[in-house]
């Protein structure tokens, strides 16, 4: 793990992105302990109401229950191991497995088998070979997320300081929802790519997207083809806890990437705004006519402003399905929720003309660390270095401009930590010390006109 991320010099190794030893570790030591999203309520509202959805590699059932809870299940038969519900959705008594029709209650438990009496004679415990369950499942704000380890902290303590940020769209303004069902495309990349990128690359975004800026008429428009950089304090970036982080580009909140629709939005939030700022105060309610890309670490990446929001769900190290569905607020009107959907999608759906742009570079920068040499190499996430810092007034580790990768470096900050540590046990990092290892980051560094200084030691050698 040395060689992977090399947190004072804010590297990280190539193999990231195209080595099987290192996606199997991450199956184990991230996707199988650390907290990943499953639905939006919205999308379960009523008793017996299911989505079908991925947990790392494995497929999974949330299920809303008889007395309201949620629970989760694994999507995988006690029997023979078959796929127990074969649809994306749905309202159901009960799963019946298609093999040889066993058959599950919502809450999980083996109901019956065909010919239980007579070729089973009481001899199968039913009571020990219910679906198997997600040990943890809970809400925020109506997200729900689930997590395969009893041991792992609350999602509220996983959230931690990000929930500062994220309460601005997911709960003050009245709360926010989630338009589906969910649009589903495979991408040609490694799940880490696409996080990464909206944790905190808001330097691609006149550049990759350059044409598509202008084509829609966005408000962002001035940033095409990198014709201005925004000015000193036109925003931030910060990094939490459990590898959490986010980038803000202060008042611009278009809410979609077309200027009629735009214009509309625009409206909508002025008028809530004043009730926000008697209850939330002015810096929160700044932030919510801003525009926030972050990612909730692993897997899990938002645009408010852009009304995005999607799950990277691994499937292979160059193979990664994305979920993606529009954010919208929920006292919104039906129909301007849809509409948002619909400008969402055109955006950044599965054919979506920010979206192509996007996984040309995902693909590319994945499969080209397949290369004995190239894999030999590390990436950089240097800019800012040095110049992160704590703020009185902003949780987390906050980086010195609206371009830089502050939040890069705290999510593979805490990927090194859980990819090195056996259990939940073995992380106990406190505030202090993980504050600490970013903002000391880059102090060593000393650049050189040939680059050499750049590189680890442990690599050089
Ligand atoms: S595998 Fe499901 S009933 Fe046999
Ligand atoms: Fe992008």
């Amino acid at each position: 793990m040395s060689l992977l991320i090399d947190v004072p010099r804010g590297l990280q190794s190539a193999r990231i992105y195209h080595d099987r030893d290192v996606f199997d570790l991450e199956m184990e030591r991230i996707f199988a302990r650390t907290w990943l999203f499953l639905t939006h309520e919205c999308m379960i509202p009523n008793k017996g109401d299911f989505i079908t959805t991925r947990m790392g590699q494995d497929e999974v059932i949330v299920v809303r229950q008889q007395d309201g809870g949620i629970k989760a299940f694994l999507n995988v038969c006690r029997h023979r191991g078959a796929r127990v519900c074969p649809v994306e959705a749905g309202n159901a008594r009960g799963f019946v497995c298609n093999y040889h029709g066993w058959s599950y209650g919502t809450d999980g438990a083996l109901q019956s088998m065909p010919f239980e009496k007579e070729l089973y004679r009481g001899r199968l415990d039913k009571r020990t070979h219910g679906l198997r369950e997600v040990a943890q499942v809970t809400s925020y704000h109506g997200f729900v997320y689930g997590n395969f380890d009893a041991q792992a902290p609350s999602l509220l303590d996983y959230l931690g300081e990000a929930r500062f940020y994220l309460d601005i769209w997911m709960e003050a303004n009245g709360g926010a929802e989630l338009v589906g069902p969910p649009a589903r495309s495979m991408v040609h990349c490694n799940w880490k790519a696409p996080s990464e990128n909206f944790v905190g690359d808001a330097y691609h975004v006149g550049w990759t997207h350059a044409a598509a800026l202008k084509a829609g008429g966005s408000m962002l428009a001035p940033m095409s083809g990198n014709a201005m950089l925004p000015p000193a304090g036109a925003g931030l970036q910060v990094a939490t806890r459990y590898g959490h982080g986010l980038g803000i580009l202060y008042d611009v909140n278009p809410g979609a990437h077309d200027t009629p629709l735009a214009q509309e939005i625009l409206a909508w939030q002025a008028k809530k705004r004043p009730a926000m700022e008697k209850a939330y105060g002015a810096l929160r309610t700044r932030y919510y006519g801003s525009h926030i890309n972050g990612s909730v670490f692993p897997n899990n990446t938002y645009l408010w402003g852009s009304s995005l929001f999607k799950v990277w769900h691994p499937h292979a190290p160059d193979r990664t399905e994305c979920f993606t569905w529009a954010i919208v607020e929920k006292d919104m009107p039906q129909d301007l929720k849809q509409r948002i959907a619909n400008s969402l999608h055109r955006t950044f759906g599965v054919a979506g003309y920010w979206e192509a742009d996007d996984n040309d570079n995902m693909e590319s920068e994945s499969q080209l660390s397949r290369g004995h040499m190239t894999r030999q190499g590390f990436m950089n996430a240097q800019m800012g270095i040095g110049g992160d810092r704590e703020d009185p007034e902003l949780p987390g580790v906050v980086g010195e401009s609206a371009i830089g990768e502050t939040s890069y470096r705290g999510y593979f900050r805490f990927y090194e930590e859980t990819m090195r540590a056996k259990s939940w046990a073995e992380m106990p990092v406190q505030d202090s010390t993980w504050k600490r290892q970013l903002i000391e980051a880059g102090s060593g560094l000393d650049p050189d006109p040939a680059g050499e200084a750049m590189v680890p030691a442990q690599a050089a050698a």
